[in-house]
């Protein structure tokens, strides 16, 4: 609530020489500090293993904002000016020496201290130790964590803990950058600033939910992180279960933390969790091989890598919702890297109409749908029926339509923010409403751990699927055997 933030007057920003900080971080900073949204003070301190003096790291950041900022956003004073607030500290995680330097760089925090982690999950306990022994996690300290947050239940409960131990829960910013993203917000205004979709959105009006996060790129120097994750880990159990949870939560009473993420948390346990038999029928894996993307031919996934490999690049699941609302009702999620194209989309299938009046007269119904398109275009689109113009002589011609509202076209004045400028402010002045919170986290990697657990029961390997496509075509009996075709246009 706008009333009640607290900005800080110090960021601290881990991983700061990292690839996500050239193309997110500091570019969203810079955002919010062109339009004046930081607090007018706030210095932001970088750090990482690299050493580097302070005019190093203004360098480093003044060309990742040259190489990452659109054209138009470039301004050199506001640049300069932004560059004065950074300094850098090295450090090494493993050195609790090296906290105190960096506490010493920090200088007074008593005024407000917010903290971006991003570390592989190795770290995370020395790295959570070595702040509370500086004397970094004090009562007015805030701490952000970039997922990986662990990479099953169990690593995840430890990294929980070991937070846990120095932070309080309403301290505790987990990132999912999804919810950062404008569209995603937009699900909860869809849902909960209209009246007319509530009545059928449930089990009774709604056949099917298919969400798909379509990628073009590959594995994009990532290696080392990606082939310990695959695309279960890395895209369904957190973005895509987010997704999954705006479109099946119950309304929440208000708009904030407590609200909202009880909601959420509510359809992560109610989430069916599967046994192992239910997993080779239920789920697709697949590893892009060579192919071509956008007319430019790639090589294959093991190629990338230079090693043998079972990881899964590309992830087709068929869950449900075991509650009073969505009984019965299927949602198909999937997700992959070096598909047809760039993709981020909801569609809603309802249920089709009880009797068609038409069918006497040749006229063909389909369902209705409704497409939320998150990325790289944003509209939402709901297709119905209607009737071709004609004398009807022979037969009733009916077809469907789109029914379109483009948010690109309707708030084409209003700037698209990167999801992390949202989630940085938020950080900074203490509003957790977009952040995950740990119930959440557990449910998603109980959920997650079912079905790795049920691919190794199975002895179920990724098939092959040439880069370009829409996945193995395995993929497409999972719907099919239902009578559901993927949303492919
Ligand atoms: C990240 C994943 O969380 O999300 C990446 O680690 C993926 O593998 C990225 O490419 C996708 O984000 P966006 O915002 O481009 O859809």
């Amino acid at each position: 609530m706008p009333g009640t933030r607290q900005p800080l007057d110090k960021l601290l920003l881990f991983g700061a020489t990292g690839d996500l900080s050239q193309r997110m971080l500091l570019p969203s900073l810079y955002g919010l500090d062109e339009d004046g949204l930081l607090p007018p003070d706030m210095t932001i301190t970088g750090t990482a293993r690299t050493v580097f003096e302070d005019g190093a790291f203004r360098k480093f950041a003044k060309e990742a904002l040259e190489k990452y900022l659109p054209e138009d956003r470039k301004d050199k004073d506001k640049i300069a000016s932004f560059l004065k607030r950074l300094n850098y500290q090295a450090l090494d995680a493993t050195k609790a020496d090296h906290f105190k330097d960096l506490s010493d760089e920090l200088g007074d925090t008593s005024k407000g201290l917010a903290i971006f982690l991003s570390t592989a999950p190795s770290l995370f306990e020395p790295t959570i130790k070595g702040l509370a022994q500086a004397g970094l996690a004090h009562g007015n300290v805030r701490i952000g964590l970039e997922k990986p947050l662990g990479y099953d239940l169990a690593s995840s409960r430890e990294i929980n803990d070991a937070v846990a131990a120095v932070f309080p829960e309403d301290r505790i910013f987990r990132i999912d950058h999804y919810l950062g993203k404008e569209t995603v917000q937009n699900i909860l205004a869809l849902r909960f600033g209209n009246s007319f979709f509530e009545p059928v959105w449930n089990a009774q009006g709604i056949d099917n939910v298919q969400i798909t996060v379509s990628e073009t790129v590959g594995l994009e120097e990532r290696a080392g992180y990606y082939d310990g994750a695959g695309a279960l880990r890395d895209m369904v159990t957190n973005h895509i279960l987010q997704l999954v949870a705006l479109i099946a939560m119950e309304p929440p009473a208000r708009y904030d933390k407590d609200s909202i993420r009880d909601e959420k948390a509510k359809v992560f346990r109610s989430l069916h969790v599967m046994t192992p038999e239910e997993v080779p029928q239920n789920t697709v894996t697949g590893q892009y091989g060579p192919g071509a993307v956008g007319g430019e031919i790639v090589k294959g996934y093991l190629d990338e890598l230079g090693k043998p490999s079972t990881t899964e690049t590309f992830v087709a699941i068929k869950t449900r919702i075991d509650n009073w609302r969505w009984q019965g009702v299927p949602f198909y999620l999937r997700t992959g890297k070096r598909m047809a194209v760039r993709r981020s989309e909801i569609a809603i299938q309802f249920k089709p109409v009880p009797h068609s009046m038409f069918a006497g007269r040749g006229g063909l119904l389909q369902p209705n749908k409704l497409i939320i398109r998150l990325q790289p275009e944003e509209y939402i689109q709901m297709l119905v029926m209607a009737k071709e113009p004609g004398l009807d002589r022979e037969g009733i011609h009916l077809r469907e339509v789109p029914l379109n509202l483009s948010l690109d076209a309707e708030f084409a004045g209003a700037r698209r923010r990167i999801a992390y400028e949202r989630l940085l402010l938020d950080l900074i002045e203490g509003d957790q409403t977009l952040f995950v919170r740990r119930d959440e986290v557990e449910a998603q990697w109980a959920w997650t751990d079912a079905i790795r657990a049920g691919w190794t029961a199975n002895d179920m390997k990724p098939k092959s699927y040439a880069s370009g496509s829409w996945g193995p075509s395995t993929s497409i009996a999972l719907t099919e055997r239902d009578g559901v075709t993927w949303q492919d246009d």
